[in-house]
């Protein structure tokens, strides 16, 4: 009974001490400090987007050394790698968004958060000019600003290809948004098949969701609806479960190009043991409100019925960017995104460090590249600031114009300090890639001493839930994501 008394007092310390670190975060997360102002001095950051790339370098941007101004349509980071978990309800929206102002109200000089959509940036005046697009503006009022550096972090939007139908009639899988609407008409086409009457051709109909894009985001949306209608709806609608019937439609040969072929074989087995369709090199052509046109390869075009369209087909320029662009037809000539040089610098505009996937480079369009490239630049402000404070002691030595051995030592010693600033030219460092493919099971492909490793099943799927828990920004979304999977867990979606 001593033993058990010393278990039981063991155990409350650590339930007390636990819930008082817990709370000490949180309160400390929730209430930040008071910040210093603007200091007209300093040089304007501007940075465009609160995306992967915006949101990794305020992380870590020093704003004592500027005056920081962010400019984004939404005032939140969205964790995209767990958007298709919250288009099924396993994960609530909120808990993948992260304030903008979380993280810039805990940084030691304010930053101005303004929720405006940039329309037009002048690379020669160094100028943005930003819309109020809230619908309680009616007149969308615009303001333009002065920037010294320009950080470009603006992504990128869903590519159509001017295909009939596509953005009126299916549903995309980029924004918060569009996980809700998937959400939405889903759920809409499960209550309209149990609705009293509805002929066995209009359940079939209701109840066919497709998946356009074999890469990572169309996989994850289809493993993520699999989950969803056999471990929830099959309860739910024992009725309609014979009826429900998930394909995945991919122009090219195979899905998932980028990964290796073992996963690739394995991803598909898995899809066939799922009972989800794959349907390889096969286009789509056109989507109407109650079908999908497909063209097969080595076959003539057929439409079939369907409830639910996702379109997850890749990426395009965002219409601001190719604006941009076309400022500088000369250093700008490549139609997939900004060219910028190896220190992040847009060509042609060297105040312009434009990062993730509005830039085309040799790396794929990943929020880990982005976020890599959002580090890197604020360790390059902190050395950019330098410098320039340098420079305005020079400037300053020069405009005295005082002469003298004194005078000619202080310019030596700054020219000294100023050569050894030196800008190191970005690295990527790949840590490997991972996706989720439903039925508990995801696959990566991780670099582990240089060599490639490959895996699938259960236990990558933990892995990757670690993972991503570990990557979430805050520990409030941490808090939040790991109590969505638990209630999904004990009661459904
Ligand atoms: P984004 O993160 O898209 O941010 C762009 C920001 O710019 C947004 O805040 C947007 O609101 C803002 N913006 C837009 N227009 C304007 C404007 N006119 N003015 C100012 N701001 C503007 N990558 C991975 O590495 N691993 C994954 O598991 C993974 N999963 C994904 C799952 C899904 C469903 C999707 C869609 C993508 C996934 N990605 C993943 C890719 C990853 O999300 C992107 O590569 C990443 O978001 C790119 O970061 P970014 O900062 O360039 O752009
Ligand atoms: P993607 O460009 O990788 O894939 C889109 C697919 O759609 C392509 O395979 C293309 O052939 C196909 N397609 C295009 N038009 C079509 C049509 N008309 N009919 C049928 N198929 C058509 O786009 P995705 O998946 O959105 O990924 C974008 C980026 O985000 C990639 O770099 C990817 O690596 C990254 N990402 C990474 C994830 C991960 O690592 N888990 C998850 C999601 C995205």
């Amino acid at each position: 009974s001593a033993l058990l008394r010393l278990v039981g007092r063991v155990t409350l310390v650590a339930v007390i001490g636990t819930t008082g670190t817990f709370y000490y975060i949180a309160q400390k997360e929730r209430n930040p400090g008071p910040q210093l102002p603007f200091d007209p001095s300093k040089k304007t950051l501007v940075v465009l987007g609160s995306g992967w790339g915006a949101t990794s370098l305020l992380k870590r941007l020093d704003t004592d050394d500027y005056n920081t101004i962010v400019i984004s349509p939404k005032n939140f980071f969205l964790f995209t790698p767990l958007l298709p978990s919250v288009a099924v309800g396993t994960l609530s929206p909120r808990s993948v968004l992260q304030p903008t102002r979380y993280i810039t109200r805990h940084k030691t000089r304010q930053v101005s958060v303004v929720e405006a959509e940039a329309t037009s940036v002048d690379p020669v005046n160094k100028t943005v000019t930003f819309t109020d697009t809230s619908p309680l503006r009616p007149l969308e009022p615009t303001n333009t600003i002065h920037y010294d550096y320009l950080v470009y972090a603006v992504g990128a939007e869903t590519q159509t290809f001017g295909i009939p139908g596509v953005k009126e009639n299916a549903c995309f899988m980029k924004e918060i948004g569009d996980a809700e609407k998937m959400q939405r008409r889903f759920l809409d086409c499960v209550e309209t098949a149990a609705f009293p009457g509805t002929s066995e051709e209009e359940k079939r109909r209701l109840l066919h969701m497709v998946v356009v894009g074999g890469g990572p985001t169309g996989i994850e949306v289809a493993g993520e609806l699999h989950d969803f209608l056999e471990e929830d709806l099959k309860s739910w609608y024992p009725e309609l479960h014979p009826y429900m019937r998930l394909t995945l439609v991919e122009a090219l040969p195979g899905v998932l190009p980028t990964f290796s072929k073992e996963l690739i074989a394995y991803t598909e087995r898995t899809f066939k043991e799922s009972r989800i369709d794959i349907q390889t090199a096969t286009m789509v052509k056109g989507i109407k409100p109650t079908s999908v046109l497909l063209k097969p390869k080595d076959a003539a075009e057929q439409e079939v019925d369907c409830g639910l369209v996702v379109w997850a087909a890749g990426n395009t320029s965002r219409q601001v960017t190719k604006d941009l662009m076309a400022k500088l037809p000369e250093e700008q000539s490549n139609k997939r995104g900004i060219l910028i040089d190896n220190h992040l610098r847009m060509l042609g505009a060297p105040s312009i460090f434009a990062i993730g996937d509005c830039t085309s480079t040799s790396y794929a369009p990943t929020a880990q590249v982005a976020s890599q490239q959002g580090a890197y630049l604020a360790r390059m402000f902190k050395l950019i600031a330098r410098r320039d404070a340098l420079e305005a002691q020079l400037e300053s030595l020069m405009v005295s114009k005082k002469e003298g051995e004194d005078e000619f030592v202080k310019e030596e010693a700054i020219k000294k300090k100023m050569d050894k600033i030196k800008l190191k030219p970005f690295e990527y460092s790949h840590q490997g890639s991972l996706a989720y493919i439903g039925s508990d099971k995801a696959i990566a492909e991780l670099p582990i001493f240089g060599r490639e490793w490959s895996s699938g099943g259960v236990a990558t799927f933990l892995f990757w839930r670690s993972a991503y828990l570990s990557t979430l920004f805050s520990f409030r979304n941490r808090m939040l994501v790991a109590g969505d999977w638990m209630r999904a867990k004990f009661f459904g979606r």
